[in-house]
């Protein structure tokens, strides 16, 4: 499988709680490499364009107010498969389904407070890593 790379967001009910390094430690144990990192106030005009895919859903006013109400970590991940095997370390979207040994299961509270963001295909990954790092931040 060919060396890919994936978007990361450690979101603001994760950082509240001060679990960067638990949450990296999870990653990094998957196999996966953080390339690039930093802690970011997301502004609203970022949180809109970053999930504008969503913009119809019922959900998306509130999606965006909780992207905005804390710190968020934001990263580039890099491994062979990288978009799948993030998928696979966070665990289903709703902690309640995710499985036992991810992020989701061990941290999450809730749908909307699920603690992480990851890309759901390269092509995305590729459009979400270009709108929070240049290329010189990424140091793989
Ligand atoms: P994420 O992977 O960041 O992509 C879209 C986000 O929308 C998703 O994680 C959830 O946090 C959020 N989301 C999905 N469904 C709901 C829902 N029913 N209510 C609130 N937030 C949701």
């Amino acid at each position: 499988m060919a060396i890919e790379r994936t978007f990361s967001i450690l979101k603001p009910d994760a950082t509240a709680r001060n679990l960067t390094g638990a949450i990296n430690a999870l990653i990094e144990q998957a196999g996966l490499r953080i390339v690039a990192q930093k802690r970011i106030r997301m502004t609203r005009d970022q949180a809109e364009t970053f999930y504008a895919v969503h913009k119809a859903r019922p959900f998306f006013g509130e999606l965006v107010d909780f992207m905005v109400s804390g710190p968020v970590v934001v990263q580039v991940l890099e491994g062979e498969g990288a978009v799948l095997k993030y998928r696979d370390v966070m665990g289903a979207t709703d902690p309640s389904k995710a499985a036992d040994g991810t992020i989701r299961k061990a941290h999450a509270q809730s749908i909307g407070e699920n603690s992480v963001h990851g890309s759901d295909a390269p092509e995305t990954g590729a459009i979400e890593i270009a709108q929070f790092f240049s290329g010189n931040e990424i140091v793989g």
